[in-house]
Formats: structure tokens, sequence, C-alpha cells
């Protein structure tokens, strides 16, 4: 199938541009401000889909760098699986998305990645993977060579999470990041320091910490000394860092002070911490919205929000890891409520309304946020992310008249809530299009389990000499 895109406005990396684009199989063939019968070649103008944009953005399909599709087991399970969660994603304009590998005692890394990949089997969306790893040993470095061969590139490491058995040990942290240096692995951090975290929990006493303690129990403070552990180690052996999900202003503060001192660091937040503050936490519902990090208070959210505008923040991604509101509730410690919210659906809309519309940024922003940055960052520029003749076929067109308000019901995570219910909406996705098929188009959605493909990600561009990270 071929596809003409008409009557839109492309967004690039650098600039606004008139004009149409040619899709032929899976791949964008050509680009131009007016393609006619005589550009097609071979092609037959009676069997080409002509898609008319409505004179909206059309943008590179966006990618959601971290999400958490079909994590745990039995009770403990996430509620959206690969194919539930893709699809959700789908709806709001995602083409790719970057999950996660575990590494799990009895596998080697690679094994337990093509198990990952096996489960991602149903996607309807193209995705990439992050592997995380909770323990060094001597093999590390030669499992990493085959993960590598089979297109994994970049390693995510916890400083928290001791009691769950994921926490990397900082003894071995010289160790890997030296592997990383050689082979050019890209390392993501989930900051938040346990050490940090025990003292304040200590200082509780006996207090049991319900939802409305989560922002006190796991403050500010981990996330800035964590950053600044581990940005240390990896000033050492000479590695960029990407810090996932930054929430708090001591948070950038550590990045400022890293960056000031030459190492290079690429930047992440989530919608959440750009339009939510703890006080959700204090609501009967409260554990709906818990997530680690937490929420903040007002001056860590207007923090981050302006840390974006002013673009020390280089990629937006949901952390996308949904659980069904029973499972939520049903525990009063916050330590024992599964962490994490879904967000996947409503991410371009909500940064489309809530920083493009009052002006805040400017579309080439948005664009830089869920397409080029993280495709540079995480390898997969220019075949993802990128308007260009031979990149993927994957469109999102964005339509700036749709207007109303996010309604669980109308979105389609299986976790069946959204923690944006009732905010109001300018914006939002109204085609998707991926490797050349359309997955959503006239509010009908056309997915097909088992369409999306595991895409091979290549070095990042965090490691190219003088970048500017993905920006
Ligand atoms: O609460 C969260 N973020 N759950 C997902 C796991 C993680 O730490 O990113
Ligand atoms: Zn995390
Ligand atoms: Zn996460």
């Amino acid at each position: 199938m071929s596809i003409l895109i008409k009557n839109g406005l492309l967004v690039h990396p650098d600039r606004i541009e008139a004009g149409e684009i040619l899709i032929d199989g899976e791949f964008i063939v050509k680009i131009a401000p007016e393609i006619s019968r005589q550009d097609l070649g071979a092609l037959e103008w009676g069997e080409l889909e002509i898609i008319d944009a409505g004179g909206g953005w059309v943008f590179p399909g966006f990618i959601d760098a971290h999400t958490h599709y079909g994590l745990g087991e039995g009770s403990d399970a996430t509620a959206d699986d690969f194919f539930t969660g893709s699809r959700a994603a789908a709806w709001g304009g995602i083409t790719t998305f970057i999950d996660f590998s575990d590494q799990v005692p009895e596998r080697t890394l690679l094994q337990g990645a093509l198990l990952r990949i096996n489960q991602a089997s149903d996607s309807i969306l193209d995705y990439s993977l992050h592997q995380g790893i909770y323990r060094y040993h001597p093999r590390i470095s030669s499992e990493l060579d085959e993960l590598i061969s089979a297109g994994i590139r970049t390693l995510k490491i916890f400083t928290t999470y001791d009691e769950f058995g994921v926490k990397l040990d900082s003894c071995t942290w010289d160790a890997l990041f030296s592997i990383c240096r050689q082979k050019k692995i890209l390392l993501c951090v989930h900051g938040e320091d346990d050490d940090v975290i025990r003292g304040v929990e200590i200082s509780l006493g006996a207090d049991l910490p319900d939802p409305s303690l989560h922002s006190v129990l796991r403050p500010a403070e981990a996330e800035a000394a964590a950053f600044l552990k581990v940005g240390k180690a990896a000033f050492k052996a000479d590695i960029p860092l990407y810090l996932v999900h930054i929430s708090s202003r001591a948070g950038l503060e550590a990045v400022e002070k890293l960056r000031k001192q030459g190492l290079t660091v690429g930047t992440e937040t989530a919608p959440h911490y750009l339009f939510l503050t703890n006080e959700k936490l204090g609501n009967k519902d409260g554990a709906l919205y818990l997530m680690t990090p937490p929420l903040r208070c007002e001056e860590d959210r207007t923090g981050i929000l302006n840390a974006l505008v002013q673009g020390q923040i280089d990629v937006v991604a949901t952390d996308h890891c949904s659980y069904r509101p029973e499972r939520k509730l049903s525990e009063s410690d916050c330590r024992n409520i599964p962490a994490g919210v879904p967000g996947s659906e409503e991410m371009s809309g909500l940064i489309y309304s809530g920083c493009v519309s009052p002006g805040k940024i400017d579309i080439i922003r948005m664009e830089n946020l869920f397409c080029s940055s993280p495709a540079k960052i995480f390898g997969l520029y220019p075949l993802k992310g990128s308007l260009l003749p031979g990149s993927h076929g994957d469109i999102a067109i964005f339509s700036a008249g749709i207007k109303g308000s996010y309604d669980s019901r109308k979105l389609h995570s299986a976790s069946g809530y959204t923690i944006y219910e009732g905010f109001p909406r300018t914006g939002a996705a109204s085609v998707t299009i991926l490797r050349g098929k359309v997955l959503v188009r006239n509010e009908v959605f056309l997915g097909e389990p088992g369409y999306g493909r595991f895409i091979p990600s290549g070095v990042s561009s965090l490691y190219d000499d003088n970048n500017t990270g993905g920006r």
C-alpha cells in the first residue's frame, strides 16, 4: 500500500514546512511541496491512499522512550500488556516505544531479552529495549557483546529498590561503567538514593507511611544525591548519562552541576511531574497517583516545567506502568502499593495543551521532545523520529482544533483510569501511521497485534563529540 499525505504542516527538528509526504511500502520515499502523478514512478495514482491532514501538524511518529508494558505476574502484573499498552499509545500518535528487559539470575542477558521480545510479539507498535542491570558479574562483558549484536545498547540501573533486589551495588559501578565506555553503551539511571530514603523511613518510626507520605519518604534530596553520586562515577569513566524521570528542582540542580563539570547528561521527565503535585496523594484515592519518584510540591512542578521550557530537558516520556485501581487502592502502606501510572495515550495531548498551546514551547520543540531527540539518544535515528526519504513511514498527524477534556471512558489503557481525568485538552493525534500502515484514523483503530517489530538500537548521540544531547 502507498500513502500520500496532503495538506499538512511538516514538523522537522529545525523547521516547519508546508509539504506532502509519499510513503511506499514501509518507507517515506518522497517529500516535496507538492507530489503529482508524474512523481509517482511505477506507483499507480488510483492505488494511493490519500490522507488529508486538514492543515494539521505532521510529525514523525512519536516515541515513548520509557514504558513498562507487560510487567510482573499474577496479582502484581501491570494492567497493560504489550498489546493493550501499545494500542493505547497508538491512539496518542506514538509509533515506537522503548521498554525494559530485566536481568534474571538464571539467564544470560540475551536469553532474557529474547524472551522479552517474544512476550512483545503481539505489539501493535515498533519497539526497542533498555536492559536492566542489577548484578555485576565477570561474564557481563561478553553477555553485553551478545546483547549489542542483538540490537540492545542501553542499560538501566537503579540506585534504589534494594528491597526488590534491583539496586546495583555501587562497588560495581566503576567496572560496569568502564565496559559502557569501551562498547559505547548508554547508561540510563533511575536516581533515588536508598540511604537517604532509609534515613527518612527510620525517622518516621512506627508511623504507617500512607500515600500522603510517599513524597516525604522519597524526598527530592534522594534524587539529587543519587544523580551526583552516579555522575561522579560517570565522569571518572568518561561516559555520558541519561537520567530518567527527573522530578525535582534539586534533581535539576544536580544535573546543572554535572553539566558544568563537563559531563554529558541526557535528561528525561514525565508528564505527571509537569502537570500534577503531591496534593493528589493526600486524597482518598491518593494511591492511584503513586509512582516513583513521587509527585512533588508546586515549586518542583514549576521548576521542571521551566526547565522544559528553557531547554534543559531533552525528552518527555511517560514511564507508563499501569495497575488496576482496585490493586492500587488495596494497600494502605505506600511501600506496598504497586508503583506506576498509565500515560502513553495522554502524553502528546498534554504537552500540546499545557506547553504548546499556551505558547510556552513551540511545535518544533514538541518534535524534539517526542521524535528526533529520543531517536538520536537511543540510536534509532534517522530510521525513526524523522521525516526523511528512507525513514520508516511513521507519522502522527496532530490536529490542534480537536478540543475536549480527558475522560477515562474514552481512553484505552486496560487500567481503566487516567490521572488527568477532567483536564482540559487542546489538540489530539488524529491519524497514526506505522511503517506505511494506518493504525488510527477517523477515530477508528485499524492496528493489528503483531504488526509491531523489534527495532535494533545503534550508538547514542550522547557519545558524539561536541554533542548537545538529542538537541
Ligand atoms: O513508579 C514507577 N515509576 N514504576 C515503574 C518503575 C520505575 O521505577 O520506573
Ligand atoms: Zn524508574
Ligand atoms: Zn520506569
